[in-house]
């Protein structure tokens, strides 16, 4: 751990409650602060995923900066992509106060903030103004509470985006949404993503259109995965976000806040998201780009998501914890382990443990 944030940085915060100490961190990034020491860059952590060129694999996972207040700031702590959202189109206050709470014990996080955010015009705004500067950011899309027609939000969120961002995800697996993760059943899914497709495609008349990748829950029956496998493959999306936070409470349930309802990270999600993650790599080939996300708070645990079937991984609750040196800490140590197996990239890894973690039960 870094000995500075460790000391000061990670008290003052925790002596905040967990909004307020989120708040403060995006400002402090928002305003340039230097707060970690850029990595080196490591050739055998380049990558070609999605038609995305990444200096590496690690990304920060939605949710961290909603209203892309801070993108460039999250990049140069050694980042490899970032992804702000989720987005929804009309600004939305989320659900009421205190909606995050720490199970310290444990590293983990239960939010039920209910996609507050200040809606497509404002985060527009600030994509347009960093318009043509270096760096993969995504932007991940949702829909409002209160709206009469949820996927045309979803479509709204592709049509306005398209033009600014890397890469969009399609934010289905919100628990915080009330019916927002019955979308990916196989009678509305097929249907948001064909359309989706359609307007992606309409929105990028010249050149090559953005990519558009899928969000999932963990919590989902085989039956369910077969069915999303099957779609995104006829629907020829271009990549898959495994997974959001999870409603099981399987090895928290007897710490504080842990009967909180809301999705639950960090720690005790990264068993059950990466045999979830496998299970996806096993239905739908060595081709399609899987992002692996999950508890993910070391190099050792995020190598184990590229050897369980992900192309590239991404990381938030990790950071609440570990502090802001967290990501350069990391490709520091896939740089290495890089170096020390002799691998030409982290690549060649990928899957070597997918058939263990596909065959394993998730924690109950
Ligand atoms: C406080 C909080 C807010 C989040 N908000 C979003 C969000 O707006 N959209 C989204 O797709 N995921 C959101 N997530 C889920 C994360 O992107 C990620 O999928 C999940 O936390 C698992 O990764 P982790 O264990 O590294 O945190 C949020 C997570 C947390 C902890």
């Amino acid at each position: 751990m870094n000995p500075l944030f460790d000391s000061v940085g990670r008290r003052l915060l925790f002596s905040f409650d967990p909004e307020t100490a989120h708040g403060l961190s995006i400002r402090a990034l928002a305003a340039g602060l230097p707060l970690a020491r850029c990595p080196r860059q490591f050739p055998g952590l380049r990558m070609e995923v999605a038609g995305l060129s990444l200096a590496n694999p690690l990304g920060m996972a939605a949710g961290y900066d909603k209203n892309g207040e801070a993108p460039d700031a999250l990049l140069s702590l050694g980042f490899g992509f970032a992804e702000i959202g989720t987005v929804t189109p009309l600004p939305q206050a989320g659900n009421p106060k205190p909606r995050i709470f720490r199970l310290t014990e444990q590293n983990a996080v239960i939010n039920r903030l209910g996609f507050n955010n200040e809606g497509h015009r404002r985060v527009l705004e600030r994509l347009e103004a960093r318009k043509g500067r270096p760096g993969i950011v995504g932007v991940n899309i949702g829909a409002n509470k209160d709206s009469a027609n949820r996927i045309a939000d979803y479509e709204e969120g592709v049509r306005r985006f398209a033009p600014l961002a890397s890469y969009l995800t399609v934010n289905i697996s919100s628990p915080n949404t009330p019916g927002l993760r019955k979308m990916q059943a196989r009678e509305i899914l097929g249907g948001l993503l064909a359309r989706l497709v359609s307007v992606r495609d309409e929105a990028s008349p010249q050149g090559r259109p953005v990519p558009l990748f899928l969000k999932i829950a963990p919590d989902l029956e085989e039956a369910e995965l077969d069915d999303i496998a099957a779609e995104l493959l006829d629907k020829r999306i271009d990549g898959l976000v495994v997974s959001n936070t999870t409603l099981s409470r399987a090895g928290v349930s007897s710490l504080p806040n842990a009967e909180q309802a809301g999705g639950l990270s960090g720690r005790p999600l990264f068993e059950r998201s990466t045999i979830m993650l496998a299970r996806m790599r096993k239905r739908l080939g060595t081709a399609f780009p899987i992002i692996g996300v999950g508890g993910v708070d070391s190099a050792e645990t995020a190598i184990e998501k590229i050897r369980a079937g992900a192309d590239l991984v991404q990381l938030y609750t990790g950071m609440i914890y570990a502090g802001p040196s967290l990501p350069g800490r990391i490709v520091e140590g896939m740089g290495r382990f890089v170096r020390d197996e002799r691998l030409r990239s982290i690549a060649e890894i990928r899957d070597s443990h997918l058939s263990a973690w596909a065959d394993r039960n998730p924690p109950a």
